[in-house]
């Protein structure tokens, strides 16, 4: 079945969540983060995620920009760091990520390839305005799918469904690309053609269903919609 429909996760798939608090530890008067950034980065993503997931199964649904703040006051506190300046620092500069380098590049050859392509995320819809805005790509995208519209997050089938209503296809003529080992998984689940970038080399997620290929990066994206 052809692919028609390109389906990108954002936060550390398009958009490098580490890159907050790597750029704050080489700001003037930061010393306190150049050895701890990497923890602090991994704790914050860690929570944010599991706060997604518990809040989900409690039926207590927030947006993500809330468990965002939440994931990264448990690290602070974790990392010892009692400093509120830092914190708005951190949450200012999450709202202007920096993309990986291939996103542009990548998004522009589906285009020219004639697909569609959007976002889809658990992200509230002004987070990923903002994010798309910094990394300049908005004229390559079709859409940015928040679950905001469905009140629970990722991997919520409702969630994934979003994506068949708004380009009006099965899902098997959509490829959904996530660097969440989980997010391809339960998207494959779901009927899409998926790909895992598992930029840190990690073991795969032992779920229900798993993703279709696993690459290292975005840059073969374009190759595997064409096939
Ligand atoms: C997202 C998170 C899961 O963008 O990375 O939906």
């Amino acid at each position: 079945m052809t692919i028609t429909v390109c389906i990108f996760d954002a936060y550390g798939t398009l958009f490098d969540v580490a890159a907050a608090a790597r750029q704050a530890a080489t700001e003037k008067g930061r010393e306190e983060l150049a050895a701890i950034w990497p923890k602090l980065a991994e704790d914050w993503r860690r929570k944010q995620l599991e706060y997604t997931w518990l809040r989900a199964v409690m039926r207590q649904h927030t947006d993500f920009w809330t468990v965002t703040k939440d994931g990264l006051d448990w690290a602070l506190e974790n990392a010892g760091l009692d400093n509120p300046d830092l914190r708005e620092r951190l949450l200012a500069l999450y709202w202007e990520l920096e993309a990986y380098p291939e996103v542009p590049a990548i998004l522009g050859r589906l285009k020219a390839a004639g697909l569609q392509t959007a976002i889809l995320s658990n992200g509230s819809p002004d987070m990923l305005e903002g994010a798309v805005r910094s990394a300049g790509i908005g004229e390559l995208l079709d859409d940015t799918l928040s679950v905001e519209s469905t009140g629970i997050f990722k991997p919520d089938a409702s969630v994934y469904r979003l994506v068949t209503n708004r380009f009006a296809c099965t899902p098997d003529r959509v490829l959904f690309t996530s660097s969440n080992g989980w997010d391809a998984a339960a998207a494959s689940g779901f009927g899409f053609r998926t790909a895992w970038v598992n930029r840190a080399g990690q073991p795969m997620d032992r779920l229900p269903a798993r993703p279709h290929h696993v690459l290292s990066d975005l840059s073969t994206i374009p190759d595997l919609a064409a096939q």
